[in-house]
């Protein structure tokens, strides 16, 4: 059986845990929050993102409807700003019009909410009902500060201007990786949880799928490995891309990752308002779906699906069994997964081989989302909760699911079963890939 460190704890323990975990998403809002002034506080840096000060009062508010007005049952704080906050109501490229909270206002009002939460999570019963069992409604609002805080993340790469985040650089390689594939073998697997605390309506529930024996890379997709496919000319060989793709690259003049530009002869990016040559050994960054598979394409592989990815992450081919993580089902830490705005970019590949998966996979957790081939929808006997806004309405449409979480993810809000999901032409957001490709016969012996 997997175990889980929450259901260890008694119901004090759980209190304290979840009042730190709330704690901790809050410092991390503090810090991507005060880094800048009240200007750039409501400037909208790009029409893809909201003003760094709508996140903020947003989280503020998800956390009043859910912990103060349903879970403590408390009156209102400002129920007449819920529809200012409400992100089905106003596109992120509408909200700076909006008369949202000012730097000040938004700061007080989260303040506000917390103190009140506090004092809930003092007396709510952490059971009995399946929005409390275990917390989840307090784990809900933790994933959702910290989803809110890689968010915000996003929006200050996109910010110009200088610096204004610090943070290490990254681990170096310890280990050079001896393949640069893994076969992964066929046959059934457990994906998705029905166990997992705080899993999300779209990773439940567990079942098995049925997968063909494949290869999957080792590692993410280098710089280095995707300069020689800009640099062979892959942004301008209609043959590599999907005709989608190739009309998206054409339409939005395409010729290289997000942030990239080249300098002679060598390729520099712009990371948090710092200029750099462009790091080989890291995985790539800023590329959307229809660059991945264009990549994938070019390298005589194919992107791997969901059920591929999963697989090849949390499969213990001794055991039969799927792991909570990749290393096993210990939560992470600084040594398994470059996770949680440690470090502000990617790792070099070979930086975390405590985190590889049993069968050899690398970096599968942290450093970039990866895309997989797959379209977002709801798993077998998939059920809506706590409102079907969090994932239902968002199946079918023309998104691809991302899988494994960034250097700006945290540990609370990425699991192995962990579902993330975006339109294939995005890629403000830290998203890099790996490829796969079928095994043939002589592959399985
Ligand atoms: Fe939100």
């Amino acid at each position: 059986m997997t175990t889980h460190p929450l259901e260890e704890l008694d119901q004090a323990r759980l209190r304290d845990h979840l009042a730190a975990e709330l704690q901790r998403g809050r410092e991390r809002s503090r810090r991507l929050t005060d880094a800048v002034d009240d200007d750039d506080l409501v400037r909208q840096h790009s029409r893809l993102m909201s003003p760094l000060v709508w996140d903020l009062a947003h989280v503020g508010n998800q956390e009043e409807l859910w912990l103060v007005r349903d879970v403590g049952g408390m009156r209102p704080l400002r129920e007449d700003i819920d529809q200012l906050y409400d992100a089905f109501q106003h596109p992120r490229a509408d909200r700076p019009q909006l008369p949202l909270l000012g730097p000040a206002e938004a700061r007080g009002y989260v303040g506000e909410v917390r103190d009140k939460v506090l004092h809930v999570l003092e007396s709510a019963p952490l059971e009995g009902r399946r929005l409390l069992d275990q917390g989840f409604a307090f784990g809900m609002i933790v994933q959702h500060e910290q989803q809110h805080d890689e968010t915000m993340l996003a929006t200050h790469q996109l910010r110009a201007g200088s610096p204004v985040l610090h943070a290490d650089p990254p681990p170096a390689p310890t280990v050079r990786l001896q393949r640069p594939e893994v076969l992964v073998p066929g046959g059934r697997f457990t994906m998705g949880t029905s166990t997992e605390p705080w899993a999300l309506d779209n990773e439940r529930p567990a079942h098995e799928v049925d997968v063909a024996a494949f290869w999957l890379d080792t590692a993410p997709v280098t710089n280095g490995e995707y300069a020689r496919f800009v640099d062979e000319g892959g942004y301008s060989q209609p043959q590599w891309w999907s005709s989608t793709g190739w009309a998206y690259r054409q339409e939005a003049s395409l010729e290289a990752p997000l942030f990239w530009r080249r300098d002679g002869d060598r390729w520099m990016r712009r990371r948090f308002g710092v200029l750099e040559p462009v790091p080989a050994d890291q995985p790539v960054v800023h590329v959307s779906f229809h660059e991945a598979q264009a990549y994938a394409a070019w390298a005589g592989k194919r992107l791997p699906t969901e059920a591929e990815w999963e697989k090849g992450a949390r499969f213990d081919p001794d055991t039969g069994r799927s792991r909570r993580f990749p290393w096993g089902d210990a939560d992470p830490t600084a040594e398994h997964a470059n996770l949680g705005q440690r470090h502000l970019s990617p790792a070099p590949v070979g930086a975390y081989p405590l985190g590889a998966s049993p069968l050899g996979v690398h970096q599968l957790m942290g450093d970039v989302w990866e895309w997989t081939s797959s379209g977002f929808s709801g798993y077998p006997g998939f059920t809506a909760f706590p409102y079907d806004e969090y994932s239902l309405v968002f199946f079918g449409g023309d998104y691809r699911v991302l899988r494994g979480g960034s250097f700006g993810t945290d540990a609370a809000a990425c699991r192995g079963t962990f579902r993330n999901w975006d339109h294939p032409v995005r890629r403000q957001i830290f998203t890099g890939f790996r490829c796969a490709r079928d095994a043939g016969p002589t592959d399985l012996g």
